[in-house]
C-alpha cells in the first residue's frame, strides 16, 4: 500500500526519493509524487500511475537537498494527480506524505471549509497540511504535534515546510516509520527496501513518537514531549535482496529462493541432541509449555492458510487442540480469550492491520500472543511478547510464495519444540529433524520439474475456473494453491476439502473445469482416488499432487519427494506456485503486482 521515502542532506534529494519509490512500487499504488525544498521554495510534482511516469514528466526546477515523497494506494478519493500526495496549505508552504487513515478527517475538513479554507484534492492527508500551514506555532515539530492532537486514525507521516528548510519532522501512529542514517545525510522511508542502498543503519519509530531529521542528525521524543532513547538497529538485507536475481520477475526469483529461505528459517534451531528445536523467542519454560490448553493461530490471506499447515503440525506433534482463525474476522466476534491458550500472530509483513488488531485485541483481554513474522522490527513482531521470525529474507512480489513456506516450516519447529516438552517421542524428533534437514534439497528438486509444470499450467490459463481439494494436511495446500492461481493469473479458482465435493461442488464439474487434486502417499490416498475417480465420471480434468501418477485416473501428476508425512504439505504447494506463476505468464498478468492487491494491507 501506500509508501514514504524522505532525504535531507547535501546531495540533490530527487534521485535518491525517486529511486526509493521504484523499490516501494512492489507495495502496489496508483499514483506518486515528492516535494522538495530548493532556496526556501517548495517545488511538487505529482502524477498518477507509476513512478516511471512522475519521473519522466519532472521539471528540472524540482530538485533541492531537502525533500519528501509518496506511492499513494487511493482510500479518500480516486486515484489522480491532484489527489496523489504530497498535499500542501493554502500559502504552499508546508507539504505532507502520508500513510493510514484518519477517521475525523471528514469533520475537521467541514471545520475548515467553514473557516474559509479550499480544499484541492479529496483526501483525508490534505487536511493534515492545512492544519500544520494554519498553526501559530514558530516551530515545525509544534505545529505538527498541534495537528497530529486534533486528528484520530492511523499514521505514518513526513513533513517539509519551506519556512523550516533545513528539516523532515515525521511522526508515527499505527503506520511503520523508519529513519535511516547516512553519513551527514538523513533518510526516513515507511519500509526499510527504500533504504538499503544508502544505508544500513536504521532506527524504528514507536507509535506516538514524533522525530525532526536534519542532515546532521535526529532527535525523537513522544507526543508529549518526552524525549526518547532509540536504539540503531543494522540491517541483515542488502540492496540485492531486493533485486531480481536475473529473474524476469520477483515472483519467479522468490519461488527459486526457497531452499536457502526454508535454510534460514532452519539455521541454528535444530538441536539433534536432544532431538527438539531452539527458539530463541520463545521464552516460555518446559513447565508453561505444558500448562498451554489450546492453540489459536491468527493471520490473514496467505499467512492464514500457513497458520492452518501449523495448526495440524502442532495438534499432531504436540498434541494440543489448535486451529487457525482468519485475523481478520477475529475482533468483530467478541472471542473469548482464554488464559491457558497460546495465541500465535502470523505475518509475512508484520504490518498487516487486521492482524495487528487481533493481537491487540487478545492482550487488552488478557491474553498471551507471540509472533511468527518476516520482517524484523515490524509492529505486530514489537507488539507480541516474543516469537519466531521466519528468516526467509525479503519478500516483495505482492503473492507471498517463499514466505509461506518458511511459515510453515517455523510451524513445524513450534510444533516440535512443544511436542518434545510434551508427549512427542526422542525418535519421533529425530525423525522430524531428518526431515527437516532435507527440506532444502527437495525443494531445490521440486525447482526442476518446472518444464512438465509450465505445460500443465497451459490448460489452467485456458480454464475460466478451477478447483482444488485436499484432506487434511492437503487442504492447505488446495488453499494455498487456489489463492495462487486466482491472484496472478485472474483465473477463478476455489478450494475444498476432497471430502466435501459431493456435498455440493460436484454439480459443477464439466470437461470445462479442471481440478488440482492435493494426494500424498498417506493413510487418505484411497479417499483422494475415490474423488479423482468422481471427477473423471463427469468428464472433469483432473491433474494429481503427489508422490506417484494416479495412472488412468489423473491427466497429469505433479511429482514431489517424499519427506515425513507431517512435512509432505510443505512441499506439495511449490508446484502449485510454479502452476500460477506459469499461467499468469501465458495470460500475460502482471506477475509482481497483480491489480488490486497491495503487499503489505496496513489498513482495514
Ligand atoms: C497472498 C498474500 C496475502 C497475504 C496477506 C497477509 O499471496 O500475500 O494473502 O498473505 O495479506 O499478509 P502478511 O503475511 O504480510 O500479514
Amino acid at each position: 500500500m501506500c509508501g514514504i521515502v524522505g532525504y535531507v542532506g547535501r546531495e540533490n534529494a530527487v534521485p535518491v526519493l525517486l529511486e526509493g519509490l521504484q523499490r516501494l512500487e512492489y507495495r502496489g499504488y496508483d499514483s506518486a509524487g515528492v516535494a522538495v525544498i530548493k532556496n526556501g521554495a517548495l517545488r511538487v510534482h505529482k502524477a498518477e500511475g507509476r513512478v516511471r511516469d512522475l519521473s519522466e514528466g519532472l521539471p528540472k526546477r524540482v530538485a533541492g537537498p531537502i525533500g519528501i515523497a509518496h506511492t499513494r494506494w487511493a482510500t479518500h478519493g480516486p486515484p489522480s494527480d491532484v489527489n496523489s500526495h504530497p498535499h500542501l496549505d493554502t500559502a504552499g508552504n508546508v507539504a505532507v506524505v502520508h500513510n493510514g487513515i484518519l477517521e475525523n478527517a471528514d469533520a475537521l475538513r467541514a471545520e475548515l471549509e467553514a473557516e474559509g479554507v479550499e480544499f484541492a484534492s479529496d483526501t483525508d492527508t490534505e487536511v493534515l497540511a492545512h492544519l500544520i500551514g494554519r498553526s501559530e506555532q514558530q516551530e515545525l515539530e509544534e505545529a505538527v504535534r498541534e495537528a497530529l492532537y486534533k486528528v484520530g486514525g492511523t499514521y505514518g507521516l513526513a513533513v517539509v515546510d519551506a519556512r523550516h528548510p533545513d528539516r523532515i519532522v515525521i511522526a508515527r501512529n499505527g503506520s511503520p516509520v523508519v529513519i535511516g542514517i547516512g553519513a551527514r545525510e538523513m533518510y526516513v522511508a515507511s519500509d526499510v527496501a527504500a533504504l538499503v542502498r544508502h544505508t544500513q543503519q536504521v532506527v524504528l519509530l514507536d507509535d506516538g513518537e514524533l522525530a525532526t531529521l536534519t542532515a546532521d542528525g535526529f532527535t525523537t521524543q513522544m507526543m508529549d514531549r518526552r524525549p526518547t532513547t532509540k536504539e540503531t538497529l543494522e540491517l541483515d538485507a542488502d540492496v540485492s535482496s531486493y533485486d531480481k536475481g536475473g529473474y524476469d520477475h520477483y515472483l519467479r526469483k522468490e519461488i527459486a529462493d526457497q531452499p536457502s529461505a526454508v535454510a534460514g528459517t532452519l539455521r541454528g534451531r535444530l538441536d539433534q541432541r536432544f532431538s527438539t528445536a531452539h527458539l530463541g523467542g520463545i521464552e516460555l519454560s518446559a513447565r508453561e509449555l505444558r500448562g498451554i490448553r489450546r492453540v489459536k493461530i491468527l493471520g490473514c490471506g496467505s499467512a492464514y492458510y500457513s497458520g492452518i499447515v501449523g495448526a495440524d503440525l502442532i495438534e499432531s506433534l504436540a498434541r494440543l487442540p489448535a486451529d487457525a482463525e482468519p485475523a481478520s474476522e477475529f475482533r468483530y466476534r467478541n472471542p473469548v480469550i482464554d488464559p491457558d491458550t497460546l495465541y500465535l500472530a502470523v505475518s509475512q509483513s508484520g504490518e498487516t492491520f487486521d492482524t495487528l488488531a487481533a493481537v491487540q485485541e487478545v492482550q487488552r483481554k488478557g491474553g498471551r500472543v507471540l509472533g511468527v513474522v518476516n520482517v524484523v522490527g515490524s509492529s505486530i513482531a514489537r507488539a507480541c511478547e516474543g516469537g519466531v521470525y521466519i528468516h526467509a529474507g525479503p519478500e516483495v512480489s505482492v503473492a507471498s510464495t517463499k514466505a509461506f513456506t518458511s511459515t510453515a516450516v517455523a510451524f513445524a519447529l513450534i510444533a516440535l519444540h512443544i511436542g518434545r516438552v510434551r508427549d512427542l517421542s526422542p525418535a519421533d524428533g529425530e525423525r522430524l529433524i531428518g526431515g527437516l534437514e532435507r527440506l532444502p534439497e527437495q525443494l531445490a528438486q521440486i525447482m526442476e520439474t518446472e518444464d512438465h509444470v509450465a505445460q500443465v499450467a497451459q490448460r489452467f490459463s485456458a480454464a475460466s475456473s478451477a478447483f482444488f481439494i485436499g484432506r487434511v494436511g492437503g487442504y492447505p495446500v488446495a488453499l494455498e494453491g487456489a489463492q495462487k492461481l486466482k491472484e496472478v493469473s485472474y483465473v477463478h479458482a476455489e478450494a475444498y476439502p476432497a471430502s466435501e465435493l459431493k456435498h455440493g461442488p460436484l454439480a459443477l464439474i464439466t470437461p470445462e473445469l479442471p481440478t488440482i487434486v492435493v494426494a500424498p502417499d498417506d493413510h487418505l490416498v484411497d479417499k483422494n482416488r475415490s474423488a479423482m475417480e468422481q471427477i473423471k465420471a463427469r468428464g472433469g480434468p483432473v491433474v494429481a499432487v503427489g508422490h506417484r501418477a494416479f495412472a488412468g485416473l489423473a491427466d497429469d501428476t505433479l511429482l514431489v519427494p517424499k519427506n515425513e508425512p507431517e512435512l509432505d504439505p510443505i512441499l506439495l504447494g511449490i508446484p502449485l506456485q510454479l502452476l500460477a506463476y506459469h499461467a499468469a505468464l501465458v495470460l500475460g498478468r502482471d506477475v509482481d503486482q497483480p491489480r488490486n492487491l497491495a503487499k503489505s494491507v496496513t489498513v482495514e
